[in-house]
């Protein structure tokens, strides 16, 4: 069998429409796939690296980042949306990958995607543990920072040659710190709602979607009184001669970081053997989510940047610490807090709804071990799969840092935002006869524009993150090699069927 042979697409059609033993129940709709996807994109990002963006790269420009990455973001949402409504099954980038491109693509694909969901909730376990620390705080309870904060850290070359962020020697280093206890715990409770049911936890999603959405509003409409226009001068800060430090360079510097605000609208593509009727609900969920999320990105980083000058911004909670500084705002003190804990924890929930149903379709096909396709018998949840992803993101969560974390995260969805785009374009060529619900407009404009956006947010990362990102790559070879390409249930009978 060919490494490259593809999934037929009315196999992957009829696999989702039989409701077997195996099969998850239709139960979601256009509202509550939007709210999924707003549900995983407002998270760490605008609530935590929007300060850094601002502080360290772009200024006030910050806003300019936003939309430089919503746009690369849209052209890989109009093809995930069309990918989605013509594979209209679980699995995301990793199924369509499957019919588009090939079986060891796919297995890639798949492989990448453990980087974007299961590290994403690990980032944001991260980001949640930080402003729970806040909130805890504003009760009166102090929790010690060696509880709280990663027992493990790595500094660049030039970090320990400048000096900064307490580096002195290049590499990783113990901080003293013995767990992330906070962090570990979000992500074991987030764990056992899922095991629960996904009716369930799409309600309490939808519920937390609007509270975060909201604290997000009453922020840029209180917030938009102590705006001090001076804060906004110069609007893009002259470059310091490095490249990425402010100026051009450090707007796109700022985009390459920033765009781990937007990764989620694609989650809902997972949810699609969910979804009622997948074909038209599931491009409705991506593009609103993302358009949505946007347009409330930019007002908020605008007023952020405006209230405050943005060299005050390099805080683990800046949008909480701008409020803090302002007592009229004081009511709002624990409102946002609360709103940001909730917030982030329904990212996370729907990180790891992505990361189980992205398992339980590689299991389907037989590139995974039976346990990751197994569904409880009563909950309908692909709860194995569940159990262990929530166990291992709980330990990446409870030690590692959250830049480390971040940027590994924004590389390897990016490389899928790339495969997917390219899948588009080649699945165009290949079968122009399939039908499409939704069809990305401008082909092959948009798939290819949305190649090169990524590509370009991606040069933006740091080598660091190239070289885990090439190591992550070689051990899904390893483990292809070893067992998916023997285990594979693709049969010959498969492909030549297609033909
Ligand atoms: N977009 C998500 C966040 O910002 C991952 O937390």
């Amino acid at each position: 069998m060919s490494l490259f042979a593809t999934k037929p697409i009315a196999a992957l059609r009829a696999e989702a429409e039989t409701m077997s033993e195996r099969s998850l129940r239709r139960t979601l709709g256009p509202l509550h796939l939007t709210a999924l996807g707003v549900g995983a994109i407002i998270g760490a990002g605008i609530f935590v690296l929007t300060g850094v963006a601002a502080a360290l790269y772009a200024g006030p420009a910050v806003p300019v980042s936003m939309v430089v990455a919503g746009v690369a973001c849209g052209f890989a949402g109009l093809c995930y949306a069309e990918m989605a409504s013509a594979v209209p099954v679980a699995g995301s980038a990793y199924t369509y990958a499957y019919a588009t491109l090939g079986e060891i693509v796919a297995w890639i694909i798949g492989w990448d995607l453990i980087l974007e969901y299961a590290m994403g909730a690990a980032t944001v376990g991260v980001g949640w543990s930080a402003t729970f620390v806040s909130f805890l705080r504003l009760v009166g309870i102090d929790v010690p920072g060696s509880l709280a904060s990663a027992p493990l850290a790595f500094c660049t070359a030039t970090q320990a040659a400048r000096g900064v962020g307490g580096c002195a020697t290049a590499g990783w280093h113990a901080t003293g710190a013995l767990l992330n206890l906070p962090a570990v715990f979000i992500i074991l409770a987030i764990t056992a709602i899922l095991v629960i049911g996904i009716r369930e936890s799409a309600r309490f999603n939808s519920l937390i979607v609007i509270v975060k959405t909201a604290v997000l509003l009453v922020f840029v409409v209180a917030g938009y009184r102590y705006v001090q226009a001076a804060n906004w001068q110069p609007f893009i800060p002259p470059n310091t001669g490095v490249f990425g430090e402010f100026g051009w360079s450090g707007v796109l510097r700022g985009s390459g970081l920033i765009f781990f605000a937007y990764i989620g609208f694609d989650a809902v593509s997972t949810a699609a053997q969910e979804a009622r009727n997948p074909q038209k609900d599931m491009p409705v969920g991506i593009l609103a989510s993302l358009g949505i999320c946007t347009l409330l990105y930019c007002l908020v980083s605008l007023v952020l940047t405006g209230m405050i000058s943005y060299k005050e911004l390099n805080v683990p909670s800046p949008v909480i610490m701008v409020v803090e500084r302002v007592p009229q705002l004081a009511w709002f003190r624990p409102v946002i807090t609360l709103g940001a804990v909730l917030g982030l924890g329904s990212t996370i929930l729907v990180m790891l709804l992505g990361q189980s149903r992205v398992f339980y379709a590689m299991s389907r096909d037989g590139l995974l071990g039976g346990w990751a396709g197994r569904v409880h018998p009563r909950f309908r949840t692909p709860y194995l799969s569940t159990i262990y992803t929530g166990i291992a993101v709980a330990a990446f969560t409870g030690l590692f840092p959250i830049q480390i974390l971040g940027q590994l995260v924004n590389i390897g969805t990016l490389l899928a935002f790339v495969l997917v785009c390219a899948g588009v374009w080649i699945l165009r060529h290949t079968r122009p006869d399939l039908e499409r619900p939704f069809r990305a407009p401008l082909v092959p404009l948009v798939p290819i524009l949305g190649i090169l956006s990524c590509l370009g947010l991606m040069l933006t990362l740091p080598l660091d993150t190239w070289i885990r990102l090439l190591v992550w790559l070689v051990i899904g070879f390893a483990i292809y090699f070893a067992y998916g390409r023997k285990h594979s249930f693709l049969t010959a009978k498969d492909v030549e069927e297609r033909r």
